[in-house]
């Protein structure tokens, strides 16, 4: 797995077969994002809100494996939606993406269309859709691309349409990590988007976002699946746990994790809505 190369390349880098045995150790303890968001908000009222003729168009920002939809279909969204049809476009430059998320997808969610490509560049002809959502999606967008990233969402979106982004804020531990591995080990890596650069690039395309911030703390016991986790979490696996944490600023934080042998990291999620004017 190459560790050379921009965020938004190791990135690309990890979703695919390759990265699987890695995404599995990240998701051991990532699932929790999926269940405490869906948790957050009323998604089907969104969905049952913006439909048009008993079903809705949807286009999913960076589909990643579909932890999203099927953690909402785990949740009774079939019987919350009540016979709507919820067509979705699955978006991602990683066609190994596409078909993880395309393979997971189950009523009521139907595949409507595939777009392997980056939200930034997504071609122009491609819009009108009911609701947008990006879900713990666009940390590797470089921060000098998410004005571009947020404008093309946003102008996906039909007058009246419903957009979603959920994303980890500067005190969680997606950036805290980040951040801190970057001072560490990588100091030429691209740093990740934050939830508020994705709010204020959100603000210049002209949408009015409202934030709701959810918190919690996820864990494991065994030190090879964190070791995974963390990995994961800065797409590198050449740092192994124990030197992350003996080094630098990466050892500080990690300190600060951990009790009585175990590890636990707080996250700061913000849960970012708006609706286009119609
Ligand atoms: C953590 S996953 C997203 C999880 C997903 N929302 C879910 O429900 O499982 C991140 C995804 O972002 C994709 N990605 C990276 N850069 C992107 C970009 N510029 N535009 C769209 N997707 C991107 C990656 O290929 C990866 O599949």
């Amino acid at each position: 797995m190459p560790q050379h190369g921009t965020t938004e390349e190791r990135s690309l880098a990890h979703w695919a077969e390759e990265g699987r045995a890695g995404m599995e150790a990240f998701y051991a303890l990532a699932l929790e994002d999926y269940r405490q968001m869906v948790a957050a908000r009323d998604w089907a009222a969104d969905l049952r809100g913006h439909a048009r003729g008993g079903r809705v168009r949807v286009l999913d920002v960076a589909c990643g494996s579909g932890k999203f939809p099927a953690e909402l279909v785990r949740r009774g969204l079939a019987e919350a939606v009540d016979g709507l049809r919820v067509e979705v476009d699955l978006l991602d430059p990683s066609r190994f993406s596409i078909d993880e998320a395309g393979s997971v997808l189950r009523p009521p969610f139907v595949v409507g269309g595939t777009h392997e490509v980056r939200i930034q560049d997504l071609p122009g002809d491609v819009g009108g859709f009911d609701a947008a959502w990006a879900t713990h999606a666009l940390y590797a967008v470089p921060p000098a691309e998410i004005g571009a990233a947020m404008a093309r969402m946003h102008a996906a979106l039909r007058p009246g349409g419903f957009g979603a982004v959920v994303h980890a804020t500067t005190g969680s531990h997606y950036l805290r990590f980040a951040e801190a591995f970057r001072a560490t080990f990588a100091p030429d890596a691209v740093p990740f988007t934050s939830a508020a650069q994705v709010t204020d690039a959100l603000v210049a395309a002209g949408a009015v976002p409202s934030t709701t911030t959810i918190r919690y703390r996820v864990g494991h016991p065994d030190r090879e699946v964190v070791e995974g986790f963390l990995q994961r979490c800065v797409f590198d696996d050449s740092v192994p746990l124990d030197r992350m944490e003996s080094e630098g600023a990466v050892g500080e934080y990690l300190a600060g994790c951990r009790a009585d042998g175990r590890y636990g990291f707080d996250q700061e999620v913000d849960v970012i809505v708006w609706e286009v004017a119609a």
